[in-house]
């Protein structure tokens, strides 16, 4: 059970409502929250235990504000993709990345109007989520196709903290196209050449209450014994 003011969460619960929060009254005490989150976050898994995560605490308003710039640039390269219809930057060419398939530099000079593009520097927490690359396992390295294993080390960590938020009554998401600009980051935060920026996260009082999560069925996601097989039913086991 987690403690949220007193009562208490179900862990499903928790998982079942911790939907992406992008608009935030403050926190009060934020550090010692913030300080609470990460404290239980932290038993997130990673390849041989080695905990390739760093998590960069902005406080800076003039370093928010470029944080918050970079993402802008970023979203405006995910949106170009999205208005064409397209998943922005999926390895789609036989399981492999072969370029951007919008012209990004058209893409820099569109305007998308998105609210937390606009205000994400406003957060009452804003992290900046860091992977050690030669902490990683990559498991799928070598073969043909776009290597997947690698963030499995680093993301259920930035999960559990967005599941701790939940616990204690918060609401805050992990977002990534500021990775479209990780030397721009690297350079402002002096972050050192063997980290990668896996992406930011931003927790807060939510501003409007959790709403029902839209996720597909288990049915929907499950096969048995083989890919295309009919799908996993209690009744099976
Ligand atoms: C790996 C990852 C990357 C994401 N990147 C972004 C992002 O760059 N910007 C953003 O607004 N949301 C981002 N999100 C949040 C998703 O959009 C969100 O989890 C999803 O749409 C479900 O939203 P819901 O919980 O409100 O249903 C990301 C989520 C994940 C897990």
């Amino acid at each position: 059970m987690a403690d949220m003011g007193g009562q208490a969460l179900e862990i499903f619960e928790v998982m079942r409502t911790a939907g992406a929060i992008r608009e935030y009254s403050d926190v009060a005490n934020s550090d010692e929250v913030l300080y609470e989150i990460l404290d239980n976050a932290r038993f997130a898994p990673s390849g041989g235990n080695r905990q390739p995560w760093r998590v960069l605490v902005i406080k800076d308003a003039a370093v928010r504000r470029r944080v918050r710039e970079l993402y802008s640039e970023g979203w405006k390269e995910y949106m170009a993709h999205v208005k064409k219809g397209l998943v922005p930057f999926a390895p789609i060419d036989g399981g492999k990345w072969s370029g951007p398939a919008v012209d990004l530099d058209e893409a820099a000079g569109m305007t998308f109007s998105n609210q937390y593009a606009l205000t994400l520097d406003e957060s009452p927490i804003l992290l900046v989520l860091l992977a050690r690359l030669s902490d990683l396992a990559c498991l799928d390295n070598g073969l043909d196709r776009q290597s997947i294993v690698g963030g499995g080390s680093v993301y259920p960590f930035g999960h559990n903290i967005l599941l701790a938020a939940r616990s204690k009554g918060l609401g805050g998401v992990m977002t990534t196209v500021v990775c479209r600009r990780e030397p721009q980051m690297k350079l402002l935060l002096e972050i050192p050449e063997e980290f990668a920026v896996a992406g930011l996260i931003t927790i807060g009082t939510p501003k409007k209450f959790f709403t029902k999560l839209t996720r597909r069925s288990v049915e929907e996601f499950t096969f048995v014994d083989r890919f295309g097989g009919k799908a996993f039913m209690p009744s099976d086991s």
